[in-house]
């Protein structure tokens, strides 16, 4: 295999100038025409809001109740087994799920990278994704005028660059299922990348097992919930909420879908609404803390229409207990539930 990205004929340019591509089977872009890089900094760098993340770690843990460990959960680690990790180091660890071109990881590397005062002290993105080739694309993506400051900072340890060390790989062939690439600015923090190239259902569900409570962030951005409804359920949800650390770890993703947020919500997660790319609810901040601070112009209570929406049929969640379904089975379910609830709610009237 040449390290040609082939993927590049299906490649369109979005409003802000920034690469996205179309994908053959859905006909969905891989962004919001207005912006891949855009849609990363607005649904996901922004909301995450790296700059009191550290704080809300320690006071989480003390003033909110729903961070006290549950059973089993190891105090200090809060861990329920599988890998042990320190729970008051200074590592940022996000997961990336459908890292795709990788804007996400990307546009928060860069964020850090232009905020030297962030007191991280090592940057560790875990990501997953399904298809292999795109890889390829890597390089052309982190090659653009937006990724500069990134790919002129990160090096590798023969001293490349990213791109030049990810195309460096790309001519070597397809890298393995997992693997690991290391990067370091000159001053700043290590930039680990845990690259997994799997099936989602299959491999959050083994991570859960594996590293309970111990990340920071999730950003959650396959294709939409109108399409896939297998990747929006209250199973792959709740195998989120034990991802994430008891005391600040939240969940990001672009969909306001009813569905999506009544899944998240039986999941255990408390929802907040975010600005969101050219959509007009928003997008969804789930957090596994009880609360979270309100940010004018980026973090909001539902409207009270959404809420009660929440309350009807619109509400019910799409469910995948074997992890197994299609599209079509996953959608027949809900479908049914929504009959049941109906049928019940005229009972009781
Ligand atoms: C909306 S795009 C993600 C965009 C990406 N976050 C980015 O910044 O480029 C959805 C991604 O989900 C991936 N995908 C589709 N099915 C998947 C699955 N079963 N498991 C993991 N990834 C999957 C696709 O290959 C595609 O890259």
């Amino acid at each position: 295999m040449s390290g040609q990205p082939d993927k590049d004929l299906n490649t369109v340019q979005t409003a802000d100038g920034s690469l996205t591509l179309r994908d053959r089977k859905t006909n969905e872009l891989y962004h919001n025409s207005g912006g891949a890089l855009l849609e990363a900094v607005e649904n996901y760098v922004k909301p995450a809001r790296l700059e009191g993340l550290l704080q809300r770690r320690g006071r989480a843990k003390t003033s909110d109740s729903s961070c006290t460990p549950t059973v089993g959960e190891d105090l200090e680690t809060g861990t329920t087994g599988g890998t042990m990790r320190a729970r008051d180091d200074s590592t940022l660890r996000f997961l990336d799920v459908c890292f795709g071109l990788g804007y996400n990881t990307f546009a928060v590397w860069q964020h850090v990278l232009n905020a030297p005062y962030l007191p991280f002290d090592k940057i560790e993105a875990t990501a997953i994704e399904l298809d292999v080739e795109l890889f390829k694309l890597w390089p052309t993506i982190l090659r653009q005028e937006c990724f500069r400051t990134l790919n002129d900072a990160l090096r590798d340890q023969s001293g490349k660059s990213i791109s030049e060390n990810l195309e460096a790989l790309a001519r070597i062939g397809v890298p393995p299922k997992a693997v690991q690439f290391n990067y370091q600015a000159r001053e700043g923090p290590p930039f680990v990348l845990n690259m997994k190239f799997a099936d989602l259902r299959e491999a959050v569900p083994m991570l859960a097992m594996e590293e309970p409570s111990s990340y920071d962030l999730i950003f959650h951005d396959p294709f939409s919930p109108r399409m896939m409804q297998q990747f929006w359920t209250v199973e792959l949800f709740k195998d989120y909420f034990n991802l994430l650390r008891p005391d600040c770890g939240a969940l990001l993703t672009y969909s306001a879908a009813s569905a999506v947020r009544g899944g998240l919500i039986e999941a255990g997660f408390s929802i907040f609404r975010t600005k969101g790319v050219g959509v007009k609810n928003g997008g969804t901040l789930a957090c596994r803390t009880g609360s979270t601070e309100l940010v004018d112009g980026l973090i909001f209570n539902m409207f009270d229409e959404e809420v009660e929406r929440l309350k009807t049929v619109s509400g019910i969640p799409y469910r995948d207990p074997s992890r197994l379904d299609s599209t079509k089975e996953v959608l027949k379910r809900r479908e049914q539930e929504q009959k049941m609830f109906k049928a019940n709610q005229s009972q009781s009237v």
